[in-house]
């Protein structure tokens, strides 16, 4: 699989050694201006709080469909209540890249906690340091400073237990789609039986039936994007992390993907952190949306999208207080130039 990762990756730490040095206090930013622009009840603090049952968000836990078969229609009680950590832990993280060209700070004291199930978009100008964010969380990089925690464990090299999806699919082009798909199994040398069913589940949930013989060249990019999301959930990971995965599609497609991932996330309860440059993507999928700052990036605000795990696309666009929060982003990322 072509590595688009930047794995081994490090970024320098404040003394130039790559080193955590002394935290900063724990906190959540972006809760003094934190906006809820759904219809959830008030007064309610969870943080998401639309996880499943499982607040570890433990990987063989997570059934798909074939699991418990629970669905997750209805806000449930969130794993920082229950008194276990949030799923995703950012405190006080800085990053600073220091070449021999340049020094670069891509974030500077971002914190923030995601909830078990929880689904989070990241929006923000180009280069503000949300890739970085996302590869600090897959052990790709080390923070100068500051600490990343995953489910309350710091992340102290690559992770084997999160997905990754990315922009661009990344397939092998000599390989049918299920055996992308299988390609996850095959480097955690998973059972094969078990991965195969599971493949299936997959293949099945994101209606590429029919498809899994396959090339890379016979699928629509829509389909080659969903073959890449089925693979990254392949080992039923507590965490999904995906990179602007739709990107590169046509609107519509775009739009089908949407709900389409809205579904599999019901349907698998993982927790979810997305990077888009989609305003209306971010606020149709999230529980919260998280808006960034230009670089050194950090987090400017957090908005609370209050809406039911499903919903129906259209509906959900034409509600008012989803039009007042994507007026909100735009307006936080309006004069946000990136580079
Ligand atoms: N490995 C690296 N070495 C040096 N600088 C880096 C490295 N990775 C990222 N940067 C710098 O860090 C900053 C943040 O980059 P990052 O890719 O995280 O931005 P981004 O928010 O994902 O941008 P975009 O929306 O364009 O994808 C940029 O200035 C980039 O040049
Ligand atoms: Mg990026």
């Amino acid at each position: 699989m072509r590595d688009d990762t930047g794995a081994g990756v490090r970024a320098v730490g404040e003394d130039g050694d790559g080193e955590r040095r002394g935290l900063p206090e724990a906190r959540v930013r972006g809760d003094g201006g934190k906006r809820e622009y759904g219809g959830k009840p008030s007064g309610s603090a969870s943080p998401g709080g639309h996880g499943r049952a499982d607040p570890t968000g433990g990987g063989s836990s997570h059934g798909g469909p074939s699991g418990d078969g629970e669905r997750r229609d209805a806000p449930r009680e969130d794993g920082r209540r229950r008194g276990s950590p949030p799923a995703v832990g950012l405190r006080g993280v800085r990053v600073r890249f220091r070449s021999r060209q340049r020094e670069v700070t891509a974030l500077t004291d971002v914190s923030l906690d995601v909830a078990a199930g929880e689904f989070i978009a990241i929006v923000g100008p180009s280069g503000c340091g949300k890739s970085t964010l996302l590869k600090l969380l897959a052990g790709l990089l080390t923070p100068t400073s500051g600490e990343v925690l995953l489910h309350g464990e710091p992340v102290r090299g690559p992770r084997h237990d999160i997905g990754f999806v990315f922009q661009r699919a990344a397939l092998l082009e000599w390989r049918s789609a299920r055996r992308n798909i299988l390609l996850q199994a095959e480097m955690r040398r998973m059972p094969g039986g078990r991965a195969r069913r599971r493949a299936d589940e997959l293949i099945a949930m994101t209606g590429l039936a029919g498809f899994e013989d396959a090339y890379p060249h016979e699928l629509s990019g829509g389909m080659q994007q969903r073959v890449a999301l089925c693979r990254a959930l392949l080992h039923q990971p507590p965490v999904l992390l995906m990179d602007e995965p739709f990107g590169a599609l046509d609107a519509l497609t775009r739009e089908q993907m949407n709900r389409e991932l809205n579904r599999v996330w019901r349907e698998t309860g993982t927790t979810v952190l997305l990077v888009t440059h989609s305003i209306s993507e971010a606020c149709y999928l999230a529980d919260r949306v998280v808006v960034m700052s230009p670089r050194p990036g950090t987090v400017t605000e957090v908005i609370e999208m209050g809406l039911a795990p499903e919903r129906d696309y259209t509906q959900t666009m034409g509600r008012p207080e989803f039009a007042r929060a994507t007026s909100r982003v735009r307006a936080l990322l309006g004069g946000a130039r990136g580079n």
